[in-house]
């Protein structure tokens, strides 16, 4: 591949911090997950990732990714066909790890991020880009118009970059336009967000997240209906998924729990279930 010199926005530049992480765990002997595209667009970056080795975040990001792919492969074998959304994709290779030959794919981010995504992918008649801000409503149409659902909305590590009106517009958006859809999302509570501009967080980047939530069930404040399905913590993941991860990745897990950091405690990995039409779609 040439390399790629990447101007990206603030906020965009938060994409990195994945990659490299699914690049880093890629080149591991035991590995959370496998992502040798991640490896091959970080060569082909002109960017000093250095800067990010030895970031526990790093680590974190894979664990993240690793527990989101889980969720749309278990959406995926309960409808094949179903549409997978990616929100804020970045430079996410899902589709890579998880696609069945079948299912219908958006991957949506701003247009600079679009931009440096497409000299790496190409859209299929099965797999879409969109450039746009997923607080642009206008993209809720082109999904709906391409695809016929169940839906999965991803939103990894994207939303806590919103300021709190816009993630309730998302929300609203979403439960209004594709009615009891799946989104996975994170949140970060105040034990996680105070701690961001520490030197082992977001320290490296400029970027900040604007949105604190202590509980993914204020989502059910906002919009009533919204059902939490899952909430799991860097400490206390899913028994199946827990159970395969490397054995150093677990005693460090089980170490986690057993520390109880705030930082730690606050940052949720959610699945939540949108209120159903009421038509009980
Ligand atoms: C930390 S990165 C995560 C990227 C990807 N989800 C992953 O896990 O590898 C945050 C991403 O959110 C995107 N993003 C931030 N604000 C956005 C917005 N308003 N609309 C769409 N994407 C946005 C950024 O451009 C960036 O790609």
């Amino acid at each position: 591949m040439t390399e790629r010199d990447v101007r990206l926005g603030t906020v965009q530049e938060t994409l990195l911090i994945p990659l490299y992480g699914r690049a880093v765990e890629n080149r591991k002997k035991e590995a959370v997950l496998r992502d040798a595209v991640a490896e091959e667009l970080v060569a082909a970056i002109d960017y000093d990732f250095a800067r990010f080795d030895g970031l526990p975040m790093l680590l974190g990001t894979v664990l993240r990714t690793s527990l989101f792919d889980r969720w749309v492969t278990d959406f995926l074998a309960e409808h094949p066909t179903g549409t997978v959304v990616e929100i804020g994709t970045g430079l996410n290779t899902r589709y890579e790890r998880t696609d069945n030959g079948q299912a219908r794919w958006f991957e949506l981010d701003l247009p600079d991020v679009i931009e440096l995504r497409r000299t790496f992918f190409t859209d299929t008649p099965r797999r879409t880009m969109i450039a746009t801000s997923v607080t642009d409503k206008a993209w809720a149409d082109t999904v709906a118009a391409q695809s016929g659902g169940p839906y999965l909305f991803a939103a990894e590590a994207v939303l806590p970059y919103l300021e709190e009106a816009d993630v309730r517009d998302v929300i609203d958006l979403l439960a209004d336009r594709f009615p009891g859809s799946l989104l996975a999302l994170d949140t970060s509570g105040p034990g996680h967000f105070d701690t961001q501009d520490q030197p082992g967080s977001l320290g490296k980047v400029d970027a900040r997240m604007q949105w604190s939530c202590a509980d993914p069930a204020r989502l059910a404040e906002w919009r009533p209906g919204v059902d939490v399905l899952a909430s799991d913590t860097f400490s206390s993941l899913p028994a199946p998924m827990y159970d395969e991860l490397p054995a150093p990745v677990q005693e460090m897990v089980t170490g986690l729990a057993a520390q109880r950091l705030p930082q730690v405690e606050d940052y949720r990995l959610n699945l939540v279930r949108l209120p159903r039409g009421s038509d009980g779609e």
